[in-house]
């Protein structure tokens, strides 16, 4: 599939955007090994959900379908779990599998999680040292890192587990593990990864304490029931971010996105589009389900460049492709360093970013673990490529309404990995 994106004259009105991916993601997780109904609404019905969907059910879960976006999970309480007859495919979601692995660790039976090509290549030693460390055997190929992931699990110790990268993927199939263990399992992070792991656990009644220490520590202790929950999905900030990031950069009135989860562990590029000097406004801040959601508000303006490193990177980690688009357009130089994460994402986020801004005709400079951006640059329609990453196609989008005359985006299909309707809510966007 293909997009063909006009240069925009104005971008304004007031939206919604799905259910939160990682939350989605958790909540049918959890649910499914919660003793009892777990109802999630406004979960989002995208393509890596759907996959997650799919796994509990082979798992013996039964889930009821609502609607579209509302489901029951029959929770099967920590040890009602089944052994699957097939493989379970995470199609190209690597929340899924590193986050199933986790609860697989804790089955005393037989599980092999694979998926499609491009998950195939992600690496997956990050969760399987640990949770062999744990006491579970995990098998994969190049040596037990890279998928299909062969997983025999049970009789879990508790670990204490220094984090090498800030990752909510791992540090969640750490904890998801230790449900399961002998003691408890510490984990101390690097930088402030997503927390939704750890929120849910706790309003489910799991025996889990953080912050320990520092900001950014854990600790959990097995053994005890989980409760279902009634859980309303905020909607994505990562998906909201094209918006955002299309309201800083085609002139006004103004767009709302509202809803939408604001969790600190999120937030990370609303920080950074403030100091490039955007007009954001965060209205009408509430709790919902245990994460503080609100409505963004924002109003194109001149733009700086800014320099992103350190704690900010966990915090924006999806957000690097959107932002090296706002960056084509801010006044000066954008660096972004000690993202070296970004390589292992759906697709290689550093390399793929530079090469088709460039286009553009942006100027944009590969680093080995982040890019540099000198703007501002004059955009230009042209024939550019998703790679298969939902990201990368819908910041091309966005880059497409400020280039002059037409950007074709080859490769769309993957935006229904984490966002179905993206195309629909742009074209209500545009006057
Ligand atoms: C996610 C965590 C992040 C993020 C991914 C979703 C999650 O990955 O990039 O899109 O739901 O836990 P890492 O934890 O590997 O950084």
């Amino acid at each position: 599939m293909r997009l063909i994106v006009r240069k925009a004259k104005g971008l304004g009105g007031r939206i919604e955007v799905p259910g939160d991916k990682s939350i989605s993601h958790r909540a049918l997780l959890l649910g499914a090994i919660a003793e009892g109904a777990t109802r999630i609404q406004n979960v989002l019905p995208a393509a890596d959900c759907l996959a997650t969907l799919a796994c509990v059910r082979a798992l013996g879960v039964e889930v009821e379908r609502l609607s579209e976006t509302e489901l029951v999970v029959q929770g099967r309480g920590l040890r009602g779990l089944m052994e699957s007859k097939d493989v379970l495919d995470c199609a190209g979601s690597g929340t899924t599998m590193r986050l199933l692995a986790g609860i697989l660790a804790g089955q005393s039976f037989y599980s092999v999680l694979t998926g499609n090509e491009q998950l195939r290549r992600r690496p997956m030693g990050r969760i399987a040292e640990p949770l062999r460390r744990m006491g579970a055997t995990v098998l994969g190929r190049d040596d037990g890192r890279l998928p299909p992931l062969t997983i025999l699990g049970g009789n879990l110790q508790g670990i204490e587990y220094r984090l090498p990268v800030a990752s909510a993927q791992v540090k969640s199939a750490i904890l998801l593990a230790g449900l399961y263990a002998d003691g408890p399992t510490v984990i101390h992070e690097p930088g402030p990864a997503r927390d939704h792991t750890e929120r849910i656990l706790a309003a489910m009644g799991a025996n889990i304490q953080y912050p320990i220490s520092n900001i950014t520590g854990i600790s959990l202790r097995g053994g005890t029931e989980l409760l279902p929950l009634d859980i309303l999905v905020p909607g994505d900030i990562s998906s909201a971010a094209y918006f955002i990031a299309g309201a800083c950069l085609v002139p006004g009135p103004e767009v709302a996105v509202v809803g939408v989860g604001v969790n600190p562990t999120r937030t990370g590029f609303l920080d950074a589009l403030r100091e490039m000097g955007a007009n954001i406004l965060v209205e009408n801040q509430h709790e919902v389900s245990g994460e503080p959601v609100a409505d963004i508000v924002v109003r194109a303006g001149d733009l700086r460049g800014i320099e992103v490193r350190g704690d900010w990177v966990p915090r924006m980690i999806d957000e690097f492709p959107i932002l090296a688009v706002v960056a084509t357009q801010a006044q000066g130089t954008t660096v972004v360093s000690e993202a070296a994460e970004l390589r292992v994402k759906e697709t290689d986020r550093i390399a793929n970013v530079a090469v088709e801004l460039r286009k553009l005709g942006a100027s944009i400079e590969e680093r080995p673990d982040g890019f540099v951006v000198e703007g501002p640059a004059r955009l230009v329609g042209a024939q550019v490529n998703s790679h298969g990453d939902h990201r990368l196609a819908m910041s091309l989008v966005i880059a497409g309404l400020v280039a002059e005359g037409e950007t074709t985006i080859e490769g769309t299909e993957c935006i229904a990995d984490s966002f179905p309707g993206f195309e629909e809510i742009l074209r209500a966007l545009i006057n």
